[in-house]
């Protein structure tokens, strides 16, 4: 494992250092640091490397490492304001604007300010993740004939028979392709299946990220509501009629963010529906592994129910695994996997080979099976933790669902409360949560709050991010 935080803080003094020595001097050896700083070989080397990247330093082998020779001053600062003109002017006739909302995404991706309690992550707490796993499949990957050669662009052929075989017991290799995660496997199905400007059925509350896609495509999300059963098949076809649209974007399983199951009477109806209404449903199944250790048998994805072709399925395996294993899959049949396949290869070519065939070695590995029953542990533990806190530290915000899979709980505030002052609050008292506003693709019926229990170090910070969070609640909402 590397050390990660002395790297960064060797980097940092060196760089305090670095005003010692005039350009193009020569730093202290490796040794010298070493016993200067109590740090490994490994911790210098690194450090030294970032600074390289950065552009502070310059090694030559055998001679050591030099401050870098001072960049020449821009002969004029540039003027970039002309920019701002060009981006935003309207050059074609479909009315897609070109300015791209990454907010809602950033939100689970950025890293929270040091000290402050992460309740709003979208990934595994490092601990969690199969660190050494990762690093052996990846060292096993290396050391595979061709590693480094072009793969296939739909993705190794038993990556895809692999994933095939979780998608449904008949689904074939050949209805696979190999995407760089969910988030692209998303941005291909929708771009697929609908043009800009056309509407698409999206559940509300939802996925910020596929609201983001969607957006930036230029297509109109069309909100569809949710409630313990997952999506509401009257108004799913209600929609459909007033919308025209031919798209349906569902998470059937743990959905995000309320963690509801599309329940079984529903399943049948909703394909129906689009089937009726000549439409597909991208079934986002993000979370099946992200399962908790008390809960019953899974149902069959929506994609094992449908022999028509009715539904585009997505997976991934990030969320059980890290961030940076981005390993996806689309799963589809009949022609409309001609049209995903043109869309992937034109958008992405394919996903690393290198990084495809460490997935193979770790999901064929012992270690993938212990990750899987290790994760399902702890979410629960974590998700019966949070609970808990929540019950006895903050009594006003109701819980509506208890899931029994994802990662996170979705808490309803009080009627008429300012979320987003809540969300200040709670990050100035030091815990991130995520406000419930961007979940929503038109105006929310209330507010609420995304708690996550996947990304804070364990148990006690948890505990301890409820008690921040309480303290932010009584400051916006008062202690009485
Ligand atoms: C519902 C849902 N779908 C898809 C994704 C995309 O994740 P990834 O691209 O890491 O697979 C996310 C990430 O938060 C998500 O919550």
């Amino acid at each position: 494992m590397y050390e990660r935080s002395s790297v960064a803080e060797l980097a940092e003094s060196l760089k305090r250092e670095l005003n010692h020595y005039s350009p193009g001097g020569k730093l202290p050896s490796s040794r010298e640091l070493i016993e200067r700083y109590r740090v490994s070989p490994v911790t210098v080397s690194r450090a030294l490397a970032r600074l390289t990247a950065e552009g502070l330093v310059v090694t030559r082998p055998g001679a050591g490492a030099f401050r870098a020779p001072e960049r020449p001053a821009p002969a004029r600062a540039g003027d970039t304001s002309w920019q701002e003109v060009t981006l935003s002017a309207e050059t074609t006739a479909d009315g897609v604007p070109r300015a791209v909302d990454a907010s809602g995404v950033l939100i689970t991706l950025a890293a929270p300010p040091p000290g402050v309690i992460e309740l709003n992550g979208g990934y595994l707490h490092p601990t969690l993740q199969p660190e050494a796993a990762m690093a052996a499949a990846l060292a096993r990957a290396g050391r595979r004939p061709g590693v480094w050669g072009r793969p296939p662009v739909d993705g190794l052929p038993e990556l895809r028979e692999w994933f095939a075989r979780a998608v449904a017991p008949t689904s074939t290799a050949a209805e696979i392709l190999v995407t760089a995660g969910g988030q692209s496997a998303l941005t291909t199905a929708l771009r697929a299946l609908a043009p800009p400007g056309a509407p698409v059925l999206v559940e509300s509350p939802t996925y910020p990220g596929m609201l983001a896609i969607a957006r930036a495509a230029g297509l109109r999300p069309v909100p569809v509501p949710v409630d313990p059963d997952g999506v509401r098949p009257d108004l799913l076809a209600a929609a459909f009629r007033a919308s025209g649209a031919k798209v349906f974007v569902c998470q059937p399983l743990f959905q995000n963010p309320t963690g509801a199951v599309l329940a079984p009477d529903r399943r049948p109806e909703v394909l129906r529906t689009a089937r009726e209404a000549g439409a597909f449903v991208v079934e986002d199944d993000f979370a099946r592994r992200m399962v908790h250790a008390d809960a019953g048998p899974l149902p069959p994805t929506l994609a094992a129910d449908d022999p028509d072709g009715v539904v585009v399925h997505v997976c991934s395996l990030t969320k059980v695994t890290s961030p940076s294993l981005r390993v996806g899959a689309l799963a589809a049949r009949g022609p409309v996997l001609e049209r995903l396949r043109a869309i992937h290869v034109v958008d992405t070519f394919f996903v690393p080979r290198p990084l495809q065939e460490a997935t193979l070695e770790l999901v064929g590995s012992v270690a993938w099976h212990r990750q899987l029953r290790s994760v399902s542990a702890e979410l629960k533990t974590r998700r019966d933790t949070l609970i808990t806190a929540l019950r006895t530290t903050l009594p006003g915000p109701t819980l509506t669902h208890i899931p029994a899979g994802g990662y996170h709980l979705w808490l309803r505030l009080p009627d008429g409360t300012d979320e987003a002052a809540v969300v200040a609050a709670a990050l100035r008292a030091g815990v991130a949560v995520a406000p419930g506003r961007p979940y929503f693709g038109a105006e929310p019926p209330a507010p609420h709050l995304r708690l996550s229990f996947a990304a804070p170090a364990g148990p006690a910070e948890i505990t301890e991010g409820v008690r921040r969070l309480r303290t932010a609640c009584d400051e916006v909402l008062g202690s009485g």
